[in-house]
């Protein structure tokens, strides 16, 4: 995060779930990144972890319940100058009171005077997730423009698994960054605009073997495939993220597929395109794989040579999905990373390339100056078939998924229901 400008205030609520504890390691990452957190538990949060805590790690003095510091009237004060409000744990209780408008402590007097985006990142055992009650409420809650996160699956409180569990306190930072980021555009928060939309993003480097202990591979992160998967579940998209070899975070809410070599990624990519209003190639394949793959271990020879690696060409994935279409209507995008060279400028040959894949939408990073891999900012220019521009300034990874999810948000078919009820 830039160090010019105020500094974000966020609101972390916390209610009674055994998962407030990693509540703490949230309000860790928005403090140490520059946010000036306020934390409003509930009365039950604190019976999970004390107010002392929170007061610590905060900075700030806590409290639960309206009746302290009355004279700056907290329970408006802190939701009208929020510019984020998040939940962590959020409970099946607090999602009905936030549905149902009900305020009767800080925090849900807090959620009725805000104004900001709202994160509610939701824990609670699977019944009480599946329960109708809850489902409504949550339906409700995303109705008014509520960004609620979809609980994870894993081991749950006592010896019991399933869908429920808190999100890895990381992700929740990640998407409280991203709605943080896009609340300074026109709409806070942000549009469901891919709401009954199915896409599908590829990201990371995939991995070709050359023995049981070696691989021909490259350096892309995948942080650019992840902030497109996760800015396309915050836009209420069904979102595939078929993922090679990455060091990341599955995002909340997002199908991911892992994936080892291009043949797999092609394999998936393919199986989820059938049914997908927009596929986005952010992975980096592996042009080529060697031609045969040792069953052991390739040996030093005692002479001193070194074996020969003779590879072959992988399928273009892109291609293949831009030539045959089995999803008319559905927006492809690719990615290129080009220098530019004697035969044309980084521009030139992105043009030839967006002509040759067939693909709808390019997103061309220049890498000239530097390397864009494993970097958190990007910067980059978005063309499309039909001819169109546009320049996106430096910034981060998330801004740019934004921008890409515009240019193919305005390019969908409007035929299959862009909203639902
Ligand atoms: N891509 C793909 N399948 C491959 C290689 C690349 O689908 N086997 C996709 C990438 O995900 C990316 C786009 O194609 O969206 C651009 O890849 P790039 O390697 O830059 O294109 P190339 O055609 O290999 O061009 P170059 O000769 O410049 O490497």
């Amino acid at each position: 995060m830039s160090s010019a400008g105020p500094r974000p205030r966020v609101v972390l609520g916390v209610s009674g779930g055994i998962a407030a504890y990693k509540a703490c390691e949230l309000l860790r990452r928005f403090t140490e990144s520059g946010h000036d957190v306020t934390v409003v538990p509930t009365a039950a949060a604190l019976e999970f972890v004390g107010a002392p805590t929170w007061a610590a790690l905060s900075g700030k003095p806590v409290s639960a319940e309206v009746w302290t510091g009355v004279h700056e009237v907290p329970h408006v004060r802190l939701g009208q100058t929020a510019d984020l409000v998040v939940v962590a744990p959020a409970t099946a209780d607090l999602l009905a009171k936030a549905a149902h408008g009900l305020a009767d402590d800080l925090l849900t007097n807090t959620l009725l005077t805000a104004r900001c985006p709202v994160v509610l990142a939701p824990a609670m055992h699977t019944e009480m997730w599946e329960h109708p009650a809850t489902t409504a409420n949550v339906a409700t809650l995303r109705s008014r423009g509520v960004l609620v996160i979809e609980p994870a699956e894993g081991r749950l409180t006592g010896a019991d698994t399933g869908k429920g569990r808190l999100p890895d306190p990381e992700e929740i930072f990640e998407v409280a960054r991203d709605v943080l980021g896009r609340s300074t555009s026109a709409t806070p928060g942000g549009p469901a605009d891919l709401a009954g939309r199915h896409v599908v993003v590829s990201a990371g480097g995939t991995r070709e073997r050359l023995d049981p202990v070696r691989f021909l591979g490259n350096r892309s992160s995948g942080r650019q495939g992840y902030a497109l998967a996760r800015a396309a579940a915050a836009r209420g998209a069904e979102v595939t993220l078929v993922a090679a070899n990455v060091a990341l975070t599955d995002p909340a809410g997002v199908k991911v597929v892992h994936v080892e070599s291009t043949a797999e990624l092609r394999d998936a990519v393919l199986s989820a395109a059938a049914t997908a209003d927009a596929v986005v190639m952010a992975a980096a394949p592996a042009d080529f794989r060697p031609t045969a793959q040792s069953e052991t271990k390739i040996k030093k020879a005692d002479d001193g040579s070194a074996p020969s690696i003779t590879l072959q060409q992988n399928p273009d994935i892109l291609k293949e999905i831009s030539t045959h279409r089995v999803h008319p209507g559905a927006v492809i995008v690719g990615f290129a990373a080009e220098t530019g060279d004697a035969t044309g400028s980084v521009l030139d040959l992105a043009r030839a390339k967006l002509a040759r894949k067939g693909c709808d939408l390019l997103v061309v990073n220049d890498v000239s100056g530097g390397a864009v891999f494993g970097s958190t900012d990007n910067e980059a220019v978005i063309l499309g078939a039909d001819g169109s521009a546009v320049d996106v300034p430096h910034g981060s990874k998330s801004a740019l998924a934004h921008l890409i999810w515009d240019q193919v948000v305005a390019r969908l078919a409007p035929s299959s229901p862009q909203y639902t009820s």
